[in-house]
């Protein structure tokens, strides 16, 4: 965070009410009943969060809502037995929704496939009885590298009617990274598929896991599904171990009993980056998180029955997981998912799935508003966005003018913009505006969601205008720890200000109406295209390489992505920093982590800026990436060394 930052949105004073009309329909109807059940959530959540889980289907009732007795490791609805699968898609079938359609897919090369609700529980009891036929039992941890096909939403929903823990890892994670995640869950088995379309290019999937898993002897089988309609992807099936998933499922029962599940039943886990080399195994669990993201759905995005949802998000990200699949499909919503690539055939590729389906709720990154921002208001004008209500923005803060842009040339004016504050940790949503209620202002995600309990904090936990954000209640979705690693849950977001506060890693601001702007990571973590990825995962794959003697990476601003990244690296005695040596260290990256982590740059330095005690001091290589003023130089052990690399630098 910088002070930069800060200054613009100080100054940020346009305020937009929600109009007359939103507000007569929404499901909070103004700012006073807001308070009212704001204040009851933060005075009794007890009995708040008791009434909102009633709302959904429990095979038996809770003893306890909130058991704080093993502090941080809080526990919701204990004593619960439920199962959010049941909830997503059982629960619906008795009534109007039986036939509604839960899933409007739509492949990148145009073809279609509309699940109701019926369909999707056939479809999910024959997956489960297939999961079951091969062995997969409840508390197994199934890994899933799937594209953005309907199989993606059932496997999910899958995995958590039978109790087995999925951790999905985005497609486009390497193979070496789907292999330490599948060693760090011990999971047992793999959902694949053949592959997916990117850019109208063919993306091959199955060849990825053959390799992750060669020599892992925990994965016992591995299932492949078949992109539908396409004949071209490299896919070896390796008898034993691999099965086509149509063939799983030909034969299976379209029913399949529920498992009822403890509330603190682990559901998933996902795997994100912190401040060391290795990614997090953040848990979930059935009743808390089921509540969270079924409450924060139905308010944040004001759903009724008539809306068509429209999520961008991978279902790889947590996004993705709370608002594509599991939130809005607990509240009966009809979701668009969409595979491909924002910008094929052309550049208004979802304004015209936006126009096909009618969708009424539209929610995305700012990364992508600030591509469609480039691309020009010609592709959003060649379609009907009229069927559009409400807007959303989540993964990273959005800029002022991204968000007027946003306002106008997307919603006409007329639709609310939720900007979305949350993190995989938190499960759902935290800091948003409630649409008809909370005048919105661009920049900043407003005030906190029911039962959030925000504050801005300095080191000593004195409460102040600007400092970072830290949360001071469990809420029902905060995580369940880190998986394996309890320690690291307590040290990363515990241990400042005796354990009074959850920090989730954020600077914030805080208005003098007290809404919350949130500026970005205060750790090093960078934010790339709403993307977490550790500076430490990078340096730790540079040094993997033999002419590297050192690293330092760090964020910088980036124009569309929000933030990019900058890896300065030292290199062995003798070896000359060349453009191939950049391309190796730019392919080993892609190898070890994805090719979504390469840098912007990579810049080659004879050694890297640090104070005497031998601390890398990474604020100036920022302000060397961003060709900025250095700040204080004071502690630099050799101040050469910035001068000689700012040169470098700018010549670069
Ligand atoms: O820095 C914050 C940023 O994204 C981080 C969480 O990343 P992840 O766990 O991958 O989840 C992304 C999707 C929820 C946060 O610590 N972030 C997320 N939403 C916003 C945001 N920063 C500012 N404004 C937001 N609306």
């Amino acid at each position: 965070m910088d002070t930069q930052d800060i200054d613009v949105v100080l100054h940020e004073n346009r305020a937009f009410p929600p109009s007359q009309e939103f507000q007569d329909q929404a499901h909070i109807s103004g700012r006073e009943a807001y308070q009212a059940l704001y204040q009851k959530s933060i005075d009794d959540p007890d009995t708040f969060w008791g009434e909102v889980a009633s709302e959904l289907h429990w095979f038996k009732k809770w003893d306890q809502v909130m058991d704080n007795s093993e502090k941080p490791f809080f526990k919701w609805f204990t004593g619960g037995k439920t199962n959010l699968c049941y909830n997503c898609v059982d629960r619906h079938l008795d009534g109007p929704n039986r036939n509604k359609a839960a899933l409007i897919w739509e492949g990148e090369p145009g073809d279609s496939r509309v699940l109701t609700y019926f369909d999707l529980h056939r479809e999910v009891c024959k997956f489960a009885n297939g999961l079951k036929s091969i062995g997969v039992k409840k508390g197994d941890r199934v890994a899933i590298y799937l594209p953005m096909v309907p199989e993606l939403a059932m496997a999910l929903l899958t995995c958590a009617r039978i109790g087995a823990v999925h951790s999905v890892v985005f497609a486009g994670f390497s193979a070496d990274s789907i292999k330490d995640r599948i060693l760090d869950m011990d999971a047992k088995f793999v959902i694949t598929g053949d592959g997916s379309w990117r850019r109208g290019n063919p993306l091959h999937l199955k060849s990825m896991v053959d390799e992750a898993i060669e020599g892992v002897d925990c994965i016992e089988k591995v299932v492949v599904v078949k992109r539908e309609n396409s004949n071209v992807f490299d896919c070896d099936i390796q008898e034993g171990r691999d099965l086509w998933y149509h063939n799983l499922v030909k034969d299976q029962s379209q029913n399949c009993p529920v498992e009822k599940l403890d509330s603190e039943d682990m559901l998933f886990l996902l795997y994100t980056s912190g401040t060391t080399g290795k990614p997090k195994g953040i848990m979930h669990t059935q009743g808390g998180y089921m509540v969270y993201t079924y409450l924060t759905a139905k308010y944040v995005f004001d759903l009724k029955p008539e809306d068509v949802y429209f999520c961008t998000a991978d279902i790889g990200w947590i996004t993705g997981h709370s608002y594509l699949a599991y939130g809005p499909l607990a509240n009966a919503a009809s979701c668009v998912m969409y595979e491909g690539a924002p910008n094929y055939p052309d550049n208004g590729r979802f304004w015209e799935i936006v126009e096909k389906y009618g969708a009424t709720i539209f929610y995305t990154a700012p990364t992508a508003i600030r591509a469609f921002m480039k691309w020009g208001d010609q592709w959003p004008e060649r379609h009907d966005l009229s069927s559009l209500r409400l807007l959303g923005t989540v993964g990273e803060p959005i800029n002022p003018e991204a968000w007027m842009w946003y306002h106008k040339v997307i919603g006409a004016e007329q639709c609310p913009i939720v900007d979305t504050w949350w993190q995989t940790e938190t499960g759902g949503i935290m800091l948003t505006p409630l649409p008809g209620v909370t005048p919105t202002k661009p920049g900043s995600a407003t005030l906190p969601f029911f039962g959030v309990d925000a504050a801005v904090i300095n080191e000593d936990g004195e409460e102040k205008q600007a400092g970072l954000l830290a949360i001071r209640k469990p809420w029902p979705s905060i995580t369940r720890g880190v998986y394996g690693d309890p320690e690291r849950f307590k040290e990363t977001y515990w241990c400042n200000w005796d354990g009074k506060y959850y920090f989730p890693g954020d600077g914030a601001k805080i208005d003098d109406d007290g809404y919350f702007w949130v500026l970005g990571r205060v750790d090093d973590v960078v934010n790339v295209s709403g993307h977490r990825i550790g500076t430490a995962e990078l340096e730790s794959v540079y040094v993997e390489h033999p002419t590297v003697a050192e690293s330092a990476v760090v964020g910088i601003k980036h124009e569309i992505k929000g933030q990019g990244l900058a890896s300065f690296v030292t290199l062995r005695e003798d070896i000359e920093g060349t453009d191939e040596l950049k391309t190796e260290l730019d392919e080993l990256v892609a190898k070890k982590i994805g090719k979504f982590a390469k840098p912007e740059k990579i810049i080659f330095t004879l050694d890297l800026p640090k104070t005497r005690s031998g601390k890398i001091m990474r604020r100036l290589l920022r302000d060397i990436a961003e060709g900025r003023a250095l700040g204080n130089v004071t502690t630099l052990a050799d101040p050469s060394i910035v001068e000689s690399l700012k040169g470098q630098y700018s010549e670069d």
